[in-house]
């Protein structure tokens, strides 16, 4: 699923502000006392964020369960930068080394949709980390997704020479704390006019404080903060995206 979604990861996501995010987590790191040397990207994507915080002087690792997404991220790599790209799954990659943070952006942790997938993925960022190390990652915010449930959305763009066109349906499943978002993506190359349709079905848990301090500590972390996503305040009833700081524990 994630490869076919690389196809289209950065038509999307062109505007996102990488620069501004990676600045934000480095300095939440910061705020507790690491200015990481050494960096963990667990879902890298297309590794734009890995490359803000190798231009910032870290040494980063990123690691992406998509052999297309790994394939975008080292051919945007500029040489000589201190950037390594992975394949791997968070829930059970191990590098056999460790590192003074690890992070998980862009609701990567959001994807792993059962105890048992995020109870894998902590393990494997403590598993990381020297002791007193960071782990940060973001998530959707179960208050702020019931309080304001997500609904149908459409988004034209234009990408390369292409119109692109997606229509995404949610549906919410209360018991498993889930939302399912079918994707409907259809790409119209501008010159000739030919099209390609294709779905996509994104199944993504939303969380809460507690439960993420508990799974947490289950494998060793110590909780540190839950805040709303770049922002300097607690977090609200109505915030969506949210993310969370966790310290390993000796
Ligand atoms: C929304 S993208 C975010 C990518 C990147 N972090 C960014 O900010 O652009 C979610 C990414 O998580 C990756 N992913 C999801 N589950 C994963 C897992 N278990 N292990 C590794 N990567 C995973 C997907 O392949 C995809 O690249």
């Amino acid at each position: 699923m994630f490869d076919a979604y690389a196809r289209y990861y950065d038509a999307f996501y062109q505007g996102k502000d990488y620069a501004s995010e990676a600045a934000f987590v480095l300095s939440r790191l910061a705020a507790h006392g690491r200015e990481p040397v050494s960096l963990l990207d667990l879902g890298c994507g297309t590794g734009r964020h890995c490359l803000e915080f190798a231009a910032r002087g870290a040494e980063v690792v990123g690691v992406d369960i998509s052999s297309r997404m790994i394939a975008e991220a080292s051919a945007r790599k500029p040489a000589g930068q201190a950037v390594r790209f992975r394949l791997g799954d968070a829930r059970n990659v191990r590098l056999e080394r460790r590192f003074d943070a690890v992070v998980s952006l862009f609701h990567v942790v959001s994807y792993q949709t059962t105890n048992q997938d995020l109870s894998q993925v902590f393990a494997t960022a403590a598993e990381h980390l020297e002791a007193g190390g960071l782990f940060l990652f973001d998530f959707w915010h179960g208050a702020g997704v019931l309080s304001d449930p997500p609904t149908r959305r459409e988004r034209s763009l234009r990408y390369q020479g292409a119109a692109i066109e997606r229509i995404a349906t949610p549906e919410v499943d209360a018991g498993a704390n889930v939302v399912s978002v079918r994707y409907a993506i259809t790409v119209e190359d501008e010159a000739s006019g030919q099209s390609e349709c294709f779905e996509e079905l994104h199944r993504m848990r939303y969380l809460f404080w507690p439960e993420i301090m508990a799974l947490a500590e289950a494998v060793g972390f110590e909780p540190l903060e839950c805040r709303p996503w770049m922002r300097d305040r607690d977090l609200g009833l109505n915030d969506w995206y949210a993310y969370a700081l966790l310290r390993r524990r000796p």
